[in-house]
């Protein structure tokens, strides 16, 4: 087989899995996008058909090539559909017990020369390719929300990552339009490193009653120039999600600095997980956000 890739496995139809099935097929690469269900396939690449309508109506995209891009993307039914992949990239959840389950399902169904990526935010690269039957072609491509717009793609290599698979990622990732940051394979990487701390913090000082909702937002709107205030940030990136990042943290650094907001505890156990629930830090079920404190 050729080392060139061509056809790309999607694992995982959610924002992140459908942000990378949108850019792939516009960077012409042939997609398969697999989930547990169709309804959740088809939900998906119906999500990417509206964010590539919404670029055609910014003038960023042509709606001729909205519709090639589209008929690049199929869904795939079963993981054995996944077999003809020269690159599968895994977008599931953020939990370990579900991505092992999954490369212990794909591995045996994949070309034994195909490249298996994660998208994980958080989790370690060369324990995940310890799980699978292929250490070596085992990389990390992390992705930014939403990736449609977001230029930054974080490479994470395992310790058995070979150099050609690091190559074909990256040269993946630049045909991408987008630019990569090399990161070791360490607890969250350098982004969520960085960034989960600060939301974390914003959550604390909520907590604390130092600000309101709104006045962290703004505060950090326009006092730091973010483009999103932390809490809408982290009810954009899932409130599970932030979670599970701080418990990689906390587990893996092993420093007391990154424990888990309770009241972020909180919001995750009501079910409360942003803006994918209609319910966050705001509440997304009226015509307006409005803040839950
Ligand atoms: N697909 C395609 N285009 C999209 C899009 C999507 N999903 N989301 C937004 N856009 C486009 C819009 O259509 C719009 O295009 P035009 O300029 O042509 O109108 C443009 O992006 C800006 O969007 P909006 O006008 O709707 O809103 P905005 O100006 O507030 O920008 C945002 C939205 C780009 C999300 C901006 O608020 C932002 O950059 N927020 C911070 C995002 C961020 O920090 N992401 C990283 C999260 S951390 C992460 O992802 C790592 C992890 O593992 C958790």
């Amino acid at each position: 087989m050729s080392n060139t890739i061509e056809t790309i496995g999607i694992i995982g139809a959610g924002q992140m899995g459908g942000g990378i099935a949108h850019v792939a097929a516009l960077a012409g690469y042939n997609v398969l996008v697999y989930d547990i269900s169709s309804d959740r396939i088809e939900k998906g690449i119906a999500t990417v058909s509206g964010n590539m309508a919404r670029q055609v109506a910014g003038g960023k995209l042509a709606e001729e090539d909205r519709k090639a891009a589209l008929g690049r993307i199929s869904a795939a039914h079963n993981m054995a559909d996944l077999a003809g992949a020269d690159l599968v990239i895994e977008a599931a959840t953020e939990d370990e017990t579900i991505k092992r389950k999954i490369y212990a399902q794909l591995c045996p169904l994949l070309n034994p020369e195909a490249i298996l990526a994660t998208n994980t935010s958080s989790i370690s690269i060369t324990r995940l390719a310890a799980q699978t039957d292929r250490p070596e072609r085992f990389i990390g491509i992390h992705f930014m929300n939403p990736v449609p717009v977001m230029k930054l793609v974080e490479l994470v290599r395992g310790i058995a990552t070979e150099d050609k698979t690091f190559e074909a990622a990256k040269e993946f990732v630049h045909k991408l339009d987008k630019t990569t940051t090399v990161s070791e394979d360490f607890p969250a990487f350098i982004v969520n490193r960085i960034l989960l701390p600060m939301i974390n913090e914003a959550i604390y000082t909520l907590y604390e009653g130092v600000g309101t909702v709104e006045a962290i937002d703004t505060a950090m709107r326009l006092g730091a120039n973010h483009p999103m205030g932390p809490l809408q940030l982290a009810d954009f990136i899932g409130l599970d999600t932030c979670l599970s990042i701080m418990q990689v943290l906390h587990e893996g650094l092993s420093d007391s600095k990154y424990r888990p907001c309770p009241l972020l505890v909180k919001y995750v156990e009501a079910g409360w997980l942003g803006r994918k629930t209609g319910r966050g830090f705001y509440d997304y079920r009226g015509e307006h956000p409005v803040p839950t404190r």
